[in-house]
């Protein structure tokens, strides 16, 4: 497994897979590997010859008071678990090659999307995201790009992005991974302590809640997300940030679940904000 470093050298090695006939398949991550990440490489492996995974916290979708200083990084780490997953390429630029002239005075702005959920309680994260997803898909010019539905809003606006700027790429969804107790696996877990962990399964609970009222076939979203509200509000240490109920695809807010739904919730156990969804109806 190779680590690449600047975005020459990354487009060089695309520009000769390409002229191979090889197709090109990109994991965007942030690193701090978890099996969540790993199952996208895994996804990524079935349908291209050459997986790259590009390894890069990115600053510019972090708030001035999250934790962009204090993200977990370990390169020597994610490099034994990459190569063990078989991934061929590892991109991990540094910000100055990133943003050489910080700084970016190009930004790729997706509205509407961006409104509610995170982009409430986030402003300016998903401009972030998608410019540097923008960025990397410029750079690496895969066939197909990689994300989790665990941050179910974040491909939305990568899809919507895709589309909109007819960028040529397959944007490809992989379902949440969890860990055996239903907790959905994040580098952000690393920061929970003992007691922190046990309340963070709130999140799952409540979203197995939801979904056990809505098989029972209540589909008023009010009483959806007061079953929800009330598994967290159990659990002192957890704070709402939001539950909302979507439509699947506008990601607009629905009062009655008519067609195809997610079920999103961000909460803050402790200084940890974690976020889970799960996606009815239709
Ligand atoms: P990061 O949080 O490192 O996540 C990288 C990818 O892994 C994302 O597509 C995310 O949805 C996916 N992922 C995370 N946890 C997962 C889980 N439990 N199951 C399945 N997939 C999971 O998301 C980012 O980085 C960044 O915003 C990025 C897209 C790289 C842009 O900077």
């Amino acid at each position: 497994m190779e680590i690449i470093t600047t975005v020459a050298e990354m487009r060089r090695w695309g520009k000769e897979k390409v002229l191979k006939r090889r197709e090109i398949g990109l994991v965007p991550t942030m690193g701090y590997l978890h099996e969540g990440h790993l199952t996208l490489v895994e996804s990524a492996k079935k349908e291209n010859h050459e997986v790259v995974m590009s390894i890069f916290v990115n600053p510019l979708q972090f708030g001035p008071q999250e934790d962009y200083s204090t993200y977990p990084r370990d390169l020597d780490r994610d490099s034994r678990l990459a190569e063990k997953a078989g991934v061929d390429v590892i991109f991990a630029p540094s910000v100055e090659e990133m943003y050489p002239s910080y700084p970016q005075l190009t930004t790729v702005q997706v509205s509407e999307l961006t409104e509610g959920l995170c982009g409430a309680s986030r402003p300016g994260h998903f401009t972030g995201v998608a410019t540097v997803v923008c960025k990397l898909l410029n750079i690496v010019r895969p066939e197909r790009a990689y994300f989790g539905q665990k941050d179910y809003q974040q491909v939305q606006v990568v899809k919507r992005m895709v589309e909109d700027l007819n960028i040529p790429v397959e944007i490809r969804t992989v379902p949440i991974k969890r860990e055996a107790d239903g907790l959905a696996m994040s580098s952000r877990n690393t920061y929970l302590s003992a007691q922190e962990r046990k309340d963070a399964l709130c999140l799952y609970e409540s979203l197995k809640a939801c979904r056990d009222l809505y098989e029972k076939g209540e589909r008023e979203s009010a009483r959806l997300k007061e079953a929800m509200r009330k598994v967290i509000m159990s659990r002192p240490a957890a704070v709402i940030d939001y539950i909302e109920i979507c439509d699947a695809v506008t990601l607009k807010p629905v009062t009655q679940v008519k067609g195809p739904a997610v079920a999103a919730l961000a909460v803050k156990i402790g200084r940890t904000r974690l976020i889970d969804n799960m996606i009815f109806g239709g």
